[in-house]
């Protein structure tokens, strides 16, 4: 049967993982969408570059001219950044095609512009892999919890800094060195202070506080701290008091005085949490979100959040996903309808 095209952004940490698992496992993934998934262009910055192993023929530093291309009908976006990510996918979206993006800080800054294409061309955009990398919790809050109402989101959503902040407990390690492992691991973003001052973070914390509460949260509306002024004295008199040292990104949906006005307020700072609070245990990269709800109650996901491997489980799922939509003229969840709440100034809830 004919393959469905599929146009790849960005071949960094992710982008390279992504094009080995459509190449290695097109078997498998034909079998699950009914149709071959064919790549056929992967647009990069730098041209002739050793990409290992990967078809020369397939790059291109013509970007623009591949999300357009007729024949593409998928759009992976792994470039990471505003611009030109923002262009490419609306782009992309306009000429019909379903986008799958990993880009955390586009959707925080500028995502209602994104979903409003993608709602008016009847495609899908889909963006798991943008929160707590392989964690599924993207499509928990935007279609399990849907008809739940949630009251609180809280978590560790960064990779960096918690791999940071654990090795300097752990290890008494140094927060230079340790940031340059994490770098070196493929879990830090291209430019790292948007991880150790908690920018990711707190554009992560959009996306969920959005989500949950059903209104649009940007990044700018978040308040931030990140873990620069953490120094190995914190974390050793945080021990001294049997607590570790945490940057937890923490949304909350809050009643006013009458009990019907809610308001929503979202924070992302390092707090110092007890030893045998589940979040201590959260080692290494990994992230854990807990969500609360008046029906289900509490509930807690967790698992690796960064690194080349987990965002490509993520962005691969969304890739089957939205493949099969197309296969049925389907397509998913589209823009929520929005509340206008109110954000609350911190220190308010
Ligand atoms: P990298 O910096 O490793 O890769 C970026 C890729 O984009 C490179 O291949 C680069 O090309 C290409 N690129 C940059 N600018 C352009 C441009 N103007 N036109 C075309 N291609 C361009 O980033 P990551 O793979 O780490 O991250 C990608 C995205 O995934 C980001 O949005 C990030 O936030 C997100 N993400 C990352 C995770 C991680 O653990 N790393 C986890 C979850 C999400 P070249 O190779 O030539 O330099
Ligand atoms: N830089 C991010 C992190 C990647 O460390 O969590 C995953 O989104």
């Amino acid at each position: 049967s004919t393959a469905l095209r599929v146009a790849l952004l960005g071949c960094g940490t992710v982008g390279s993982e992504v094009a080995r698992l459509l190449i290695g496992q097109a078997h498998d993934l034909q079998a699950r969408v009914g149709r071959p998934l064919e790549l056929v262009g992967i647009a990069v910055r730098r041209a002739g570059r050793d990409r290992a192993g990967i078809d020369p023929a397939l790059f291109t530093t013509d970007a623009p001219a591949l999300v357009t291309r007729d024949d593409v009908d998928l759009v992976i976006e792994v470039i990471g950044g505003i611009e030109p990510a923002r262009s490419l996918i609306l782009a992309a979206l306009r000429h019909g095609k379903s986008v799958v993006t990993a880009n955390k800080a586009l959707l925080a800054e500028d995502g209602g512009t994104l979903f409003a294409a993608a709602e008016q061309a009847g495609v899908d955009l889909y963006f798991e892999a943008a929160v707590a990398g392989a964690i599924p919790i993207i499509r928990p809050l935007r279609e399990s919890l849907v008809g739940d109402e949630i009251t609180s989101v809280i978590g560790i959503v960064n990779g960096t800094t918690n791999f940071i902040l654990d090795k300097m407990d752990s290890e008494g390690a140094g927060f230079a060195e340790t940031l340059a492992e994490a770098q070196e691991l493929g879990y830090a973003e291209a430019d790292p202070t948007a991880d150790v001052e908690a920018f990711d973070a707190a554009a992560k914390a959009a996306i969920l506080a959005s989500l949950a509460f059903h209104t649009r949260v940007t990044a700018g509306d978040v308040y931030r701290e990140g873990i620069t002024e953490v120094s190995t004295t914190d974390i050793a008199s945080a021990r001294e008091m049997g607590s570790v040292v945490k940057l937890l990104a923490i949304c909350q949906l809050s009643s006013g005085d009458d009990g019907r006005e809610q308001s929503v307020s979202v924070r992302v700072h390092p707090a110092m949490i007890p030893r045998s609070h589940p979040l201590a245990g959260v080692g290494g990269a990994y992230n854990a979100v807990f969500v609360e709800s008046r029906s289900a109650g509490r509930l807690m996901f967790y698992g690796p959040g960064a690194g080349g491997g987990p965002t490509a489980s993520a962005v691969l799922g969304d890739l089957v996903t939205v493949a099969r939509n197309r296969v049925r003229g389907a397509s998913g969840p589209g823009e929520s309808t929005y509340a206008a709440r109110p954000i609350s100034p911190i220190g308010s809830v």
